[in-house]
């Protein structure tokens, strides 16, 4: 027998093969009846769990499978009424252009317009949201790795003033370092310190102020305490846009704050930084601009699908010096700058070198798509919209003696509870723990939970296109009817037992 055989994988038909499940996925966007992902898990289950096939099955089995197992029992976290994460589903510009990058631009190297609009919706993304324009940005897979760069920036240059390359050389053991961020900072910031060498414990948690921002008083205390201490501050963490609440915290005077004690100052708008495009808050984010690095997640608010995230980072040269990928043999070409004639003479603008992926998707042309669809103008009145519908949930929440508000919304998170004032708070989180079960059971208002000032909390997050106000009011009204059906059982039962 040959050695050589023919290829078993289609790389034709695709247009046959995208009809083929685009039924499947039309009809899952409708995201009708309850949800049968979780409650139907044994039986898809079982289709999916087979041995490792010897003989390929071929693409028509494939392509069955996806339309009838797998695309119908899809994460529904695009459904209207869903407003329990940060992320959502892709719009269809995102989804086309995902497509697109899948088939024709599945790298973001080279002299091809996939690479070049790397560089064109940077530029976009940092006009829309007034970062400055001399800041370096590149995509990464999310918020986490958008963070770590940017800590791992800010390392370069605390390291670089000691006369130490901590890329080249690692941590230096002498110096003791640390990262101030309030008690809201995303778990992602700490978990950078620790890949970064620097350690968990280095990031500084302080106790937040009533509102749930940066307590400005505690920032600088502890700043004096660690200076007294010879430990230094390699940066500052301000949130614009916690993930709890959607607080954001004062950056101009944390901005201030930074220079005086010569630290990075890094903006984490993973989430938030968008929410500067609705006029009624756009004036927090004063001292944006005077930031050493930003983060701001495009599959979050703006709805790219996901595995698009962004940081920018003033320093340009130093950013390169953090994550260079320095060059390699097999790269022949890739700094060549003049006359092109193949892409091979030109690897377009070297994203490698500013991230810690080599190989990876293009992300650009979604970013592009989205905003070459809606403009401006449309991702305004997206956060606007948003904004106002948790705005206009806390209004309800206020006038409403069963419910209660536990944190009044900044953005587009509005975090309250089910409330009976002769509840203990014990007895008021297990109510709303249950209500939080019961609404995810459901599946037609998805609400996630958290914490606030220790109170069991149901946090919608709206960020998610597809939801109107009549989810945003169906929330609130099935929060109270499941509440009250609760309180009521339980008053029967202490009835009974007494
Ligand atoms: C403020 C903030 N930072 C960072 C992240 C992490 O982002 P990702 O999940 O894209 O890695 C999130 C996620 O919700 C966030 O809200």
């Amino acid at each position: 027998m040959s050695l050589i055989q023919m290829e078993t994988a289609a790389t034709d038909q695709l247009t046959e093969a995208v009809r083929t499940i685009l039924p499947a996925l039309e009809n899952f966007l409708h995201h009708e009846g309850a949800d049968p992902a979780a409650r139907q898990s044994t039986r898809w289950k079982a289709v999916l769990n087979q041995p490792l096939p010897e003989q390929g099955a071929g693409l028509t089995q494939v392509l069955q499978t996806l339309a009838e197992t797998v695309i119908p029992n899809g994460l529904r976290n695009g459904a209207p009424g869903f407003s329990g994460w940060i992320t959502t589903a892709p719009t269809t510009s995102g989804t086309a252009a995902a497509l697109a990058a899948t088939v024709a631009g599945s790298q973001r190297w080279w002299e091809q317009p996939f690479n070049y609009l790397e560089t064109v919706a940077l530029r976009w993304l940092a006009e829309l949201l007034e970062i400055p324009r001399d800041m370096q940005g590149t995509f990464t897979s999310g918020g986490a790795i958008a963070n770590l760069i940017a800590l791992g920036a800010a390392r370069q240059r605390a390291c670089e003033r000691f006369g130490h390359d901590p890329a080249r050389n690692g941590m230096p053991s002498f110096l003791r370092w640390r990262i101030y961020a309030s008690s809201e900072v995303h778990h992602v910031v700490v978990r950078a310190a620790a890949v970064l060498g620097l350690g968990r414990d280095a990031v500084a948690k302080l106790p937040a102020d009533s509102q749930h921002r940066m307590h400005l008083d505690h920032l600088y205390t502890v700043l004096e305490l660690d200076r007294a201490k010879g430990v230094f501050p390699l940066a500052i963490v301000a949130n614009a846009g916690t993930v709890n609440t959607g607080a954001v915290d004062p950056i101009a005077p944390m901005a201030e704050i930074a220079a005086a004690y010569n630290t990075w100052l890094h903006v984490d708008g993973a989430y938030g930084l968008f929410g500067k495009l609705d006029a009624r808050v756009a004036a927090l984010y004063r001292g944006l601009e005077r930031a050493d690095s930003i983060t701001v997640d495009p599959h979050k608010w703006l709805a790219a699908p996901v595995g698009c995230g962004a940081v920018f980072v003033r320093d340009r040269a130093l950013l390169e010096r953090a994550f260079t990928l320095e060059p390699a043999t097999y790269l022949e070409g890739a700094a060549s700058r003049g006359e092109v004639e193949s892409p091979f003479d030109h690897f377009g603008e070297l994203y490698h070198n500013f991230n810690v992926e080599q190989s990876a998707p293009s992300r650009g042309v979604l970013v592009w798509a989205i905003l070459q669809e809606i403009g401006a103008e449309g991702m305004r009145a997206r956060v606007v919209r948003h904004n106002s519908f948790a705005r206009h949930l806390a209004a309800r929440v206020m006038a409403d003696d069963h419910l209660e508000l536990l944190a009044m919304p900044t953005l587009s998170i509005c975090a309250f509870r089910y409330y009976a004032p002769h509840l203990e708070e014990s007895v008021l989180d297990q109510l709303n723990q249950e209500i939080a079960r019961r609404l995810r059971a459901e599946g037609k208002f998805v609400p996630s939970t958290t914490k606030v000032a220790g109170k069991f909390a149901l946090r919608p997050c709206y960020v998610n296109p597809r939801t109107t106000l009549a989810e945003v009011d169906g929330l609130a009204g099935r929060v109270r009817e499941i509440g009250d059906e609760l309180l009521e059982a339980s008053l029967k039962t202490m009835k009974i037992a007494a």
